[in-house]
């Protein structure tokens, strides 16, 4: 794994957007259709919001590449502006130019929501391997929505969300907690741990703790993100703050000033 402690959002921002770019660029190149897995959430905007300055001013293309959504809440409405499938077409790609059909997501507004998981499941198997998956952290260190106790071989499924995560959500839905739907579908460790590239970007104080525990703590399902450990190829991107908690700062910030010239993320 990579630790790369930069000073501030921003920085994280472009250096995500570089990594995210690399490998798409390096997928198709080897001949596509490249998956693009994609998070939601606040912590990946300003990496989107490079990707699509990229996109608008310097030509950059995902012609060819197919979105998947890390996850999806239940029970929300087909088009509900607060759906993760909505939020990340909003957000990123109408503006990067991706055809919504190429836009995919678990379907959180199915009749049976467990049989949508499974199917999600197979679509992505059958599209993949991911190229490379946007992840953020939750404060508690969950993943996707695999909260704390989810196994870390899971695949996608229907999971339970803590009244923690939907505290920290409320903010999307005009702060009440109760409009936050209880279920979501979403990725499973396992399924997470087989994109080719993971890369993962926190900011803030707030998640300190989750991303020492990711990085430096043991692997527990108690801690989603110490999956991390178990997959080849990741990218910590991480600002000062929430990066605050990690014991090695101090190494990761050499290997940073000490990377060779095309070693890329
Ligand atoms: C939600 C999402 C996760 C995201 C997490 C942290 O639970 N399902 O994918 O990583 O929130 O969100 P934020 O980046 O806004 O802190």
């Amino acid at each position: 794994m990579e630790v790369v402690l930069l000073p501030t959002a921003q920085d994280c921002g472009r250096v995500v957007a570089d990594a995210v770019a690399g490998s798409v660029l390096a997928a198709l190149a080897r001949g596509g259709p490249v998956v693009l897995g994609l998070a939601t959430g606040s912590s990946p905007l300003l990496a989107y919001r490079e990707l699509l300055r990229r996109h608008r001013d310097e030509g950059l293309s995902f012609a060819g590449v197919h979105a998947f959504l890390l996850d999806e809440y239940v029970g929300l409405p087909a088009g509900h502006p607060e759906s993760y499938r909505e939020v990340i077409r909003r957000e990123l790609t109408d503006s990067l130019g991706l055809d919504p059909a190429v836009v995919h997501g678990p379907d959180g507004s199915a009749a049976d929501p467990l049989q949508a998981a499974r199917d999600y499941e197979q679509q992505l198997l059958a599209a993949g391997p991911v190229a490379v998956q946007v992840l953020g952290i939750g404060a508690n260190g969950h993943l996707g929505f695999n909260e704390p106790g989810s196994s870390l071989a899971s695949r996608t499924r229907i999971k339970t969300l803590t009244e923690q995560t939907r505290v920290d959500n409320a903010r999307f839905f005009g702060g009440d907690v109760e409009a936050v739907p209880r279920h979501v579908i979403t990725q499973g460790l396992g399924t997470i741990l087989g994109a080719q590239h993971l890369v993962l970007v926190a900011t803030g104080e707030r998640k300190a703790e989750a991303v020492a525990a990711a990085v430096e703590g043991p692997l527990t399902a108690s801690c989603p993100g110490s999956v991390l450990q178990l997959h080849p190829h990741v990218t910590l991107v991480v600002d000062e703050a929430a990066g605050s908690r990690l014991a090695r700062a101090a190494h990761y910030r050499y290997v940073l000033g000490h990377k060779l010239a095309d070693q890329g993320w």
